[in-house]
């Protein structure tokens, strides 16, 4: 496995490479999760590339940039034994310079649900991820249906931008107890592991209603809130796959988000419908 800190060397490596290139851009922290982007990438391409970017400007003053979680010998081990070809590894001044272009998240979608408690946040996620597929122009890009809204405007922006990359959505893996597997779940403490489990919970009341062929939306939102209690909810929504609110469940077309905060840690999950 090849590890490249500078974006240039990286550019130049994979310049002449005649293969199909999949990329999983990740910020490390690695888990079961990334690791079944990264099976897939290998299961679908000839070269695979893992970047590793604590990214710092999708977070916002006063969150968690500084104690984000870096396990960067464990993450460089995972790699190899994934049969990882190229780890990407920049520092912060390989990737940003002072005065810098960014992409701006659109007005919208960019600024709804996590861009609503997160101001900002979607442009920091779309310049880095612009800037990663720049420098390695894979054929595939791997990103986690868990994060449905950065999912969404990534596939945005590359059409947007007519961008020459086939963005590939990742079913969310969980723990056995239903917690979808997030870098942040380490914030946990054992009784807000517990208590975590209400999200998962939530959502799989949902899914038991849309079973049972209750569609409406505020019903199932209330449903979802009275299991989410007491925790501290930013968010319950239902949305199609086009990111704009629905009044009932539209199967094959739905997805139902929630945001909640378990002691200080914000934990997003969602099912697709
Ligand atoms: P990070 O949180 O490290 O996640 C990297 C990728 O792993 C994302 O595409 C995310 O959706 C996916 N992922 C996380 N948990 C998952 C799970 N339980 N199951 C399946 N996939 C999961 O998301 C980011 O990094 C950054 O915003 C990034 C895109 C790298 C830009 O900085």
């Amino acid at each position: 496995m090849k590890i490249i800190s500078n974006p240039l060397e990286l550019k130049e490596y994979l310049k002449d490479i005649d293969k199909s290139v999949g990329f999983v851009p990740t910020m490390g922290a690695l888990h079961e999760g990334h690791l079944s982007l990264i099976k897939k990438a290998r299961k679908e391409n000839e070269l695979v590339v893992v970047s590793i970017f604590v990214n710092p400007t999708q977070f916002l003053k006063g969150e968690d940039l500084d104690k984000y979680p870096r396990k960067d010998e464990a993450d460089k081990k995972i790699c190899l034994l994934a049969g990882v070809d190229v780890l990407f590894f920049p520092h912060k001044k390989d990737i940003y310079g002072d005065d810098e272009a960014k992409i701006e998240a659109p007005n919208v979608r960019g600024y709804v649900l996590e861009g609503a408690t997160r101001v900002g946040h979607f442009s920091g996620v779309l310049t880095v991820v612009m800037k990663l597929l720049n420098i390695v122009s894979p054929t595939r890009a791997y990103f986690g249906k868990k994060d449905a809204q950065q999912l969404n405007l990534i596939g945005l922006m590359v059409k947007q931008f007519f961008m020459s990359v086939e963005i590939v959505a990742v079913d969310t893996l969980r723990e056995s107890d239903g917690l979808a597997m997030s870098s942040r779940n380490i914030y946990l403490s054992s009784e807000q592991r517990v208590e975590a489990l209400k999200i998962s919970l939530s959502l799989q009341k949902a899914f038991g209603m849309v079973n049972q062929n209750i569609l409406d939306v505020s019903k199932i939102k209330e449903q979802m809130r009275t299991v989410l209690e007491p925790l501290e909810v930013s968010y319950v929504e239902v949305l199609n796959r086009d990111f704009a609110p629905i009044e009932s469940i539209e199967l094959k077309n739905s997805i139902i988000l929630v945001e909640a905060k378990v002691g200080d840690t914000r934990l997003l999950d969602n099912i697709w419908l």
